[in-house]
């Protein structure tokens, strides 16, 4: 569990303080109010420190233990500013980097808690010091996230247990009000982290639905469709998917009405607990990932508890399909043709490609039902979008050029970039079925992650939809700038900044 605070606007004399200075310019760094004060009470060891340690860009530390004419535990110096750069480059992504680089490199030093100095006198272009708190403690949460729930308390996990626990900001009362709202966001990136991280035995489908029943409290209205109430719909291409495993398959739909009575924006998810690809079963190496094949629907669940949590001003619906992809005498065979809900049937090829067919009846639900003004769809959807673009950006696909561009912005600007890439008719060849309106691969390795969206596009009827192939980017095998190891959280901020944006008026 991870905290951040406010108290008083002074900066402290004991403990560890963390104290911002911006990048060294023309030979000298330049230094805030706390810096110099304790700069001139050191006798210049912060200058001499920053000087002769290893040189420290944006979002670097030097540690000073136990500085004499003190009575601190630490010093930590955070770099705030671009090399060779101005202060006015520094953008709030930039910050929050800083704030999620500061408390990864306290955990590492076994710091437990920490006082950021007033920021004042510190030049940060134009993020205003109470804007740079919010900021860095964002960055810190998210950084500061850690998935230990099934570590039982032997050494092994002790070695392990160095997180940080809390850090407070000397700053003025005004700060307040936007930590509260970065820690709200942050709990709902966590749970979506959560989500993402948990093992397939224990987040299943019903388990899954029922932890989306915590949005309640904030407001949403959650409703779990079971599997008599998909069959009544006719979710065809939902069940077959299903069809193998002994769990029971669930819809979730999670609605905020923040906006009156405007046409909702609707947020979909790619919920397929376990993917182990059914009969067209996929190697053992690796496999054991495919536990966050669930990923595009965490980050809904996250998105509607980010936004409800800070009671937006808009209208947004999350809808989510939950299923498991096994293979068993019951299952979906290569060959079988399927009828979805919308009518169409589909010529299953490969049972691997199965998240294009939850898809196509949680879109066609959500827009028949819901009527609404744009459709986002999310999805560890191919492994081609890896060969693509890496772990850095996810797959934009979109049939709205103005909504395509306000989601890249809020990727932006968020840290969680996006890279379009093509729809259009050129590529309907790749889904055509000898005996089906169409199937569920295209031609062998081409355009692999446009032959899924080709695929959902056809379930979105005229609605502007985008759709996100966050396979790359849901989880990380390595230290990222805004998180650790593991689940990422891709998509929640990404989405809450996307509404604030273009659905609040
Ligand atoms: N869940 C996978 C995609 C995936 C791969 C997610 C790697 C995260 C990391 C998806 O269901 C899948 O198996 N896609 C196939 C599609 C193919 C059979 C057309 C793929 O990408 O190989
Ligand atoms: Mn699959
Ligand atoms: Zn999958």
């Amino acid at each position: 569990m991870f905290e951040t605070g406010i108290v008083a606007n002074e900066t402290p004399e004991t403990g560890t303080v963390v104290v911002a200075v911006g990048a060294k310019r023309d030979g000298t760094w330049p230094f805030g109010d706390a810096a110099r004060h304790l700069d001139g009470r050191t006798d210049g060891l912060l200058r001499r420190a920053l000087d002769l340690g290893t040189p420290q860009k944006h979002g670097g530390t030097v540690q000073l233990l136990l500085p004499q004419g003190t009575d601190f535990e630490r010093i930590v110096l955070l770099v705030l500013g671009k090399e060779g750069g101005k202060d006015g480059d520094l953008t709030a992504r930039d910050v929050a980097e800083a704030g999620a680089s500061l408390a990864s490199r306290l955990a590492a030093i076994g710091v437990k808690r920490a006082t950021v100095a007033p920021l004042d006198g510190l030049d940060l272009g134009g993020i205003t010091a109470t804007d740079a708190v919010a900021l860095l403690a964002e960055g810190a949460h998210l950084r500061a996230y850690r998935f230990d729930r099934y570590r039982s308390g032997g050494d092994e996990a002790k070695e392990e247990a160095k997180g940080l626990e809390r850090l407070d900001f000397a700053a003025p009362d005004g700060a307040r009000a936007g930590l509260d709202a970065v820690g709200r966001l942050a709990e709902a990136v966590n749970m979506t982290k959560d989500l993402v991280s948990e093992p397939a035995n224990v987040l299943y489908p019903e388990t899954f639905a029922e932890r989306t029943r915590a949005l309640e409290e904030l407001g949403v209205e959650v409703e779990v469709l079971p599997k008599a109430k998909l069959e009544e719909l006719k979710m065809g291409a939902l069940l077959a998917v299903n069809q193998g495993s002994v769990r029971e398959p669930y819809v979730v739909v999670m609605r905020w009405q923040g906006g009156g009575d405007e046409a909702p924006l609707a947020l979909i998810g790619k919920g397929v607990c376990f993917d182990t690809g059914g009969i067209s079963i996929k190697p053992a190496a690796g496999m054991q990932d495919m536990k966050w094949d669930m990923a595009g629907a965490g980050a809904v669940v996250g998105a509607m508890r980010a936004v409800a949590g800070r009671k937006a001003r808009a209208n947004v619906v999350g809808v989510i399909g939950l299923v498991e992809n096994m293979p068993s005498g019951t299952a979906t065979r290569p060959g079988d043709v399927i009828t979805t809900m919308a009518g169409k049937t589909v010529e299953v090829i490969n049972t691997d490609a199965e998240g294009r067919l939850v898809l196509a009846d949680v879109l066609w639900y959500a827009q028949d039902r819901f009527r609404p003004k744009a459709i986002i769809d999310l999805a560890t959807l191919t492994g081609a979008v890896i060969v693509a673009l890496g772990h850095e950006r996810a797959g934009l696909f979109s049939t709205d050029d103005d909504l395509a561009k306000s989601l890249d912005a809020a990727g932006e600007s968020t840290g969680e970039p996006l890279w379009r890439l093509p729809l259009g008719p050129a590529y309907d060849k790749h889904i055509k079925s000898q005996i089906a309106d169409m199937k569920n691969t295209g031609q062998g390795r081409e355009a692999g992650s446009t032959a899924g969206a080709v695929f959902l596009q056809r379930y979105v009827g005229d609605t502007p939809w985008a759709h996100l192939d966050i396979a790359g980017v849901a989880w990380s095998g390595s230290d990222r700038p805004l998180s650790g190891k593991g689940a990422t959280g891709f998509g929640v901020r990404l989405l809450d900044r996307f509404v604030r944006d273009t659905c609040e008026g």
